[in-house]
């Protein structure tokens, strides 16, 4: 479907100082002058995309996103190169997750052209917010709305989709260092038949009370065991989880309840290239433990588009902490940062096709 994004003048007076500082940009504080828009209607489907200043929105506070999250939401990266290029990671599969999380909570599918079109129109418009050094990149955010003022439980009958763009570092504050994860053993994020494959506003509000006490007891991020039987290992708050065992590295099946990551599919393409056997499949936390306890577990780390790949130094779980190999940064997590950023950054032949220049 052809749609055409109109663009609306900034006016000098509505451009934002930008930062002075790359160092210091930390993780989704900032963002630029633009944002991207486009309204769906039942009857009537999408329209009037365009792309306008940055601004706070006026809704009505009967919507329905604000009584019963009807949101879905992707998260992706732009990456400047030594040579000034512009490159987008996997783009096309951020559109298709958010259709199926789209699918998933009754909102309307956003055309392929519309949400991959409208990203590098909006990326190109604010190429000088990109930032270069090294570890920083544009995060962009995707996101739809249900924005009919009703209080029955019902799907909305328009919503509103949008993307806002922030130059980012580091998720983490420790950067690239292994950071310390408490196993929940309480609270559950999401189970088999619910909305945790979605994308979705919810699942990250459901989260928040585990998170919330394990950083009181001086953890980084919480690691979810399966809602049922909270016994099998699915993944950490934002980021998806892998362990090495030598030269064969595990991790869980996409079973429904966990994010199908873009990062995790990209990390199992690039170990299974470097030679490594990669397994998708149950992982019982008990048996884990024991195997980290006995050596055989080498390497745990993490994966996502704003935490990159991230060393995971120590699990916890009911009182026991178990360091994991040396407890510091392995081979093979190294090995895999360097070169999925490498590809990222253009520093490395991308020989799976993966980046998109837009500019
Ligand atoms: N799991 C959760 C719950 C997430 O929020 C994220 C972040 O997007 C991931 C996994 C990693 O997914 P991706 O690699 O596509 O960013
Ligand atoms: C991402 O990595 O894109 C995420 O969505 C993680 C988080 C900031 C929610």
């Amino acid at each position: 479907m052809e749609m055409e994004i109109k663009v609306v003048p900034l006016p000098e007076e509505k451009k934002k100082a930008k930062y002075t500082d790359e160092s210091k940009l930390g993780f989704g504080r900032i963002f630029t002058d633009r944002m991207l828009l486009a309204d769906w209607k039942a009857g009537q489907g999408w329209g009037d995309a365009r792309i306008e200043p940055y601004a706070p929105f006026v809704l009505d506070p009967a919507c329905l996103v604000f009584h019963y999250a009807q949101e879905i939401f992707e998260g992706l990266k732009a990456y400047k190169w030594k040579d000034g290029t512009i490159a987008l990671f996997r783009p096309e599969m951020n559109a298709r997750r958010f259709n199926h999380s789209a699918v998933r909570m009754c909102m309307p599918e956003v055309p392929e052209e519309l949400f991959l079109k409208g990203i590098e129109e909006l990326v190109r418009l604010e190429m000088d917010w990109v930032p270069g050094s090294e570890g920083t990149s544009m995060y962009i955010r995707p996101t739809m709305i249900a924005v009919e003022p009703v209080l029955g439980v019902k799907p909305s009958d328009c919503f509103c989709f949008y993307v806002i763009l922030s130059p980012v570092g580091a998720y983490y504050p420790a950067g690239f260092n292994p950071i310390n994860i408490l196993v929940e053993d309480q609270y559950v994020r999401a189970v088999a038949g619910g909305t945790g494959e979605a994308k979705t506003g919810a699942n990250y509000a459901a989260s928040l009370k585990a998170a919330l006490e394990a950083k009181k007891k001086g953890f980084d991020q919480v690691l979810w065991l399966d809602g049922v039987h909270k016994r099998f290992v699915e993944e950490v708050g934002a980021m998806n989880m892998l362990f090495a065992y030598g030269d064969r590295v595990v991790t869980a099946p996409l079973t429904g309840s966990i994010l199908n990551g873009i990062t995790r599919d990209s990390v199992i393409k690039l170990a299974d290239s470097l030679g490594f056997k990669v397994e998708e499949r149950q992982i019982d936390v008990n048996e884990l433990l024991l195997d980290i306890n006995a050596g055989k577990v080498t390497e745990a780390f993490g994966s996502g588009t704003a935490a990159v790949i991230t060393p995971v130094g120590s699990l916890s779980y009911k009182g026991e902490t178990i360091p994991v190999g040396n407890g510091g940064v392995g081979r093979l997590t190294r090995k895999l940062y360097d070169t999925l950023t490498g590809i990222q950054y253009g520093k490395i032949a991308d020989t799976f096709g993966w980046m998109r220049k837009i500019a």
